[in-house]
């Protein structure tokens, strides 16, 4: 099996995007795949239609029952914050050790593929001492950064890539989402983001990606 973990410079950047783009490319293809959203917050138990777990789900063609929210998204918190704050607003704090072993255990399952999507950014802490950078480096998948093109993108995404860098974290790529009503070039940043992470692969993803786009993307990315 192979495994992607779909991290972001920050929140809202576009992970979700990506990742169920991702994963339906590959079912359209034939491909066995698990997606997974183990952690998220802002979670409505009454109104999950519009959550990252239901988007996700959907993009599978999997129904949005109680067992497959809970085999996607074990940890779920009703507040939008940071998973700490997030959990510790209900007298809870997410398990680190468990984490890391729930996802081992699906990176153990017979799908072709399995897509991880993070939680917030590269730094977002989940409880008091780990952050998702810790969950990154003990997992040890290959990474897939989203990045968005606003203005401000070049030094979220540099930092990002310097702290896994620091970790020995691999990077399958960096995907440059194009972000709504930016001033900004998107090929202008992609550019200037390819002069100072020289190597590294680099995709760009039009807002409203066309199928085409997103299978080439897929292909950067899995190299297949
Ligand atoms: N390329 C795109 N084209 C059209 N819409 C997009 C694109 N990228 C992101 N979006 C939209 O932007 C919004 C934010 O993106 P998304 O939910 O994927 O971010 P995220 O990084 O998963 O956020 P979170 O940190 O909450 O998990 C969503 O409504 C999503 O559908
Ligand atoms: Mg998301």
């Amino acid at each position: 099996m192979k495994t992607f973990f779909i991290t972001a410079t920050g929140t809202g950047v576009g992970k979700t995007y990506v990742t169920a783009a991702l994963v339906a490319d590959l079912a359209d293809r034939g491909r066995s795949v698990r997606v997974l959203k183990p952690v998220i917050s802002g979670f409505d138990e009454t109104n999950p239609q519009g959550s990252d777990t239901a988007v996700l789900l959907r993009s599978l063609g999997q129904p949005l029952t109680p067992e497959a929210i809970d085999a996607c998204s074990p940890w779920r918190f009703s507040e939008p914050l940071s998973p700490d704050m997030a959990a510790r607003h209900e007298g809870r704090a997410i398990d680190f050790a468990a984490l890391v072993e729930f996802c081992r255990g699906a990176r153990a399952g017979d799908e072709d593929v399995l897509l991880i999507e993070a939680v917030g950014g590269a730094m977002v802490p989940l409880d008091d001492s780990h952050t998702v950078l810790d969950w990154m480096a003990d997992l040890g998948a290959p990474v897939v950064v989203v990045a968005g093109s606003y203005l401000g993108t070049l030094s979220h995404t540099l930092t990002t890539v310097s702290a896994l860098r620091e970790r020995d974290i691999d990077i399958a790529a960096v995907v440059v989402d194009e972000s709504e009503d930016s001033p900004v070039l998107i090929s202008e940043t992609v550019d200037t983001l390819a002069r100072f992470l020289p190597g590294l692969t680099l995709i760009s993803l039009m807002r409203n990606a066309d199928r085409a786009s997103i299978h080439a993307a897929l292909e950067a990315i899995i190299g297949e």
